[in-house]
């Protein structure tokens, strides 16, 4: 089950902790409650001046519109189709439906004080064949989600591969495989895995470091964590 797990695990939306506390009420008189959001759980400011806070995601794990407005399938489509894979029957078709709601999720990165948010390019909403033609409305989409960042003042990290190769490239190359005779390269294996530490020997550090790594390691996928 483990081995079917790691893909989604690097699908993992990580977001770095947020937490949010009141401004202190003026005296007595009944001001209407503002919260602020900081970055880093109020510890900004330790951070060496230039460190960037943001959020990542992939973009099949959230944009939706997969086999709509010309984006050609990507690996992931195909895969988890195989009956069984994903608890559910669950795609990621509609996902959070990014494409639509960009804007209320950049929104929401502003108002948590994010400076960057690293997201990912579907290879095959660009190119659906894998290369050649062009999806210009995929490419509008991009130009949408990166104008509204930069108007929002949110940085745009693009990630160009996020693991989601065009079906008709892994079809036609078998993926990257079959670069290996020529390139006499080795394929190899990166496991994505981080370690926690309790911070204390508290029972509820205890606990919080093992719900992190079970996050990482120990569940089905990320979106099953219920039970934890
Ligand atoms: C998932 O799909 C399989 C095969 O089509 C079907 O037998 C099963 O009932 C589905 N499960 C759910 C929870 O929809």
């Amino acid at each position: 089950m483990r081995a079917k797990a790691l893909p989604f695990l690097i699908f993992c939306l990580s977001i770095v902790q947020c937490f949010s506390h009141a401004a202190e009420s003026n005296g007595a008189s009944e001001k209407p409650e503002t919260v602020s959001f900081e970055t880093a759980g109020g510890l900004r400011h330790s951070f060496p001046k230039g460190f960037v806070f943001g959020t990542a995601t992939s973009a099949y794990q959230v944009e939706g519109m997969a086999e709509k407005d010309g984006r050609g399938p990507s690996i992931w489509d195909e895969f988890v189709k195989i009956p069984g894979i994903v608890a559910n029957n669950a795609t990621g078709e509609v996902a959070v439906d990014q494409y639509h709601h960009y804007k209320e999720d950049v929104d929401i990165m502003k108002m948590l004080n994010f400076d960057a948010y690293r997201f990912s390019i579907s290879w095959s909403r660009i190119f659906p064949d894998g290369t050649g033609k062009v999806n210009w409305l995929g490419v509008a989409y991009y130009n949408r989600l990166i104008d509204y960042m930069i108007e929002k003042g949110i940085t745009p990290y693009a990630n160009l591969y996020h693991y989601d190769l065009p079906l008709a490239l892994e079809k036609k190359y078998k993926g990257l495989l079959s670069y290996q005779e020529k390139q006499k390269g080795r394929i190899g294996i990166l496991l994505d895995f981080v370690y926690y530490e309790p911070l204390t020997s508290s029972k509820a550090d205890n606990l919080a470091a093992q719900r992190a790594r079970d996050f990482h390691i120990g569940c089905i996928s990320p979106c099953d964590c219920s039970h934890i």
